[in-house]
């Protein structure tokens, strides 16, 4: 079973989706939650606590030389310094997973189960991948910190404990730094203790390939001159006949200084310069935005799948394609 979107019913989904304008406003405070969280003053207070957290962010990382930033990302999470927080799964993956046309495409039971959140932070869009994917889904949630998966450990523990669903997929927590190989990833947390398999360091045990990959706030959370190894590590771990990237592409703010951040503003054309020279292309429909987001990311996001070109339906023509934006439109 597998997420398809050449499908009619993915083109329908599109449009409607298409509707949903991209604002060109840029917002000087891009990590503003919607208030959903605790009013602890990182979010969902006043803009400038949350402009405070962000400039206080930035100056540790900018201070940062070394390559990867682990010991600084560490500190951000010790401290507390986290304004990308929601402290709630985006509704926009829940209705992707929900919605988007399922068709099978292969005979393997196992396509489409093995799935990577890299930078997955606290952890909550684990909950959701977990569920609408099933119980025999292994969905592995990286952090290079190692508090952010301790704080993920505990949002997925107090979900288990008021939660009755029981058809979920395994969650693991691996401590590693995504441009190094998985066999070098710590399992750290499994939420599956009855599967041994499952449990222990298992990474390398069900390979170095993911049949979906989730990017959100974590390309826009890297320093520009990484982007290029962004894409380079997304072609290798993507399983080459099946495997989808979704990304979520965050802040989509025309206006705004590119080289400011984190988190950096991208566009349409940072992610495919950096993946389509690996092969990895956009699937059939374009990038449109969702309707479901959090308010204070309307008009910031755009949804986009990708996937190997040799896995692009040549009948449809789509190797060649270059779309057009829906920031463009
Ligand atoms: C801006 S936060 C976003 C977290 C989460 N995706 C969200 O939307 O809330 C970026 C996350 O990536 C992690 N990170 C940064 N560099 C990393 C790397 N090279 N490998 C793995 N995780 C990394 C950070 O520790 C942090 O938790």
């Amino acid at each position: 079973m597998w997420l398809r979107l050449g499908s009619s019913v993915g083109r329908r989904l599109m449009v409607q989706r298409q509707r949903t304008a991209v604002s060109h406003t840029t917002c000087t405070c891009m990590y503003m939650s919607d208030g959903s969280g605790p009013s602890n003053g990182k979010i969902g207070g006043k803009k400038g606590q949350t402009m405070a957290l962000v400039e206080k962010m930035r100056d540790k990382l900018d201070r940062d030389s070394t390559l990867h930033q682990g010991d600084s990302w560490e500190e951000l999470w010790q401290e507390g310094v986290t304004p990308w927080d929601l402290h709630q799964p985006t509704p926009v993956l829940q209705q992707e997973l929900d919605t988007t046309a399922l068709t099978s495409t292969s005979t393997s039971s196992s396509v489409g189960k093995r799935v990577l959140v890299p930078g997955c932070g606290s952890g909550f869009d684990l909950i959701t991948l977990a569920e609408r994917l099933g119980q025999d889904s292994v969905i592995v949630g990286l952090d290079i910190s190692t508090t952010s998966l301790q704080r993920a450990q505990q949002v997925l523990l107090d979900h288990h404990s008021s939660s009755n669903t029981t058809s979920t997929g395994t969650v693991l927590l691996a401590q590693g730094d995504f441009f190094e190989r998985p066999d070098s990833w710590d399992t750290v947390f499994s939420t599956n203790k009855d599967d041994p398999s499952k449990s222990n360091t298992c990474i390398p045990s069900f390979g170095s390939s993911f049949d979906l990959i989730y990017d959100y706030v974590f390309f826009c959370a890297l320093p520009l001159s990484l982007r290029p190894q962004w894409g380079a590590t997304m072609a290798s771990l993507l399983e080459p006949s099946q495997g989808r990237l979704l990304t979520l592409m965050f802040p989509i703010l025309p206006d705004a200084d590119p080289t400011r951040g984190p988190p950096f503003p991208v566009t349409v054309q940072d992610y495919q310069h950096v993946l389509q020279c690996h092969g990895v292309v956009m699937e059939s429909t374009e990038p449109y935005a969702s309707t479901q987001t959090v308010p204070s990311r309307v008009g910031k996001e755009l949804v986009c799948w990708w996937k190997h070109s040799s896995t692009v339906s040549a009948a449809a023509g789509e190797e060649d394609h270059v779309p057009t934006p829906v920031s463009k439109l």
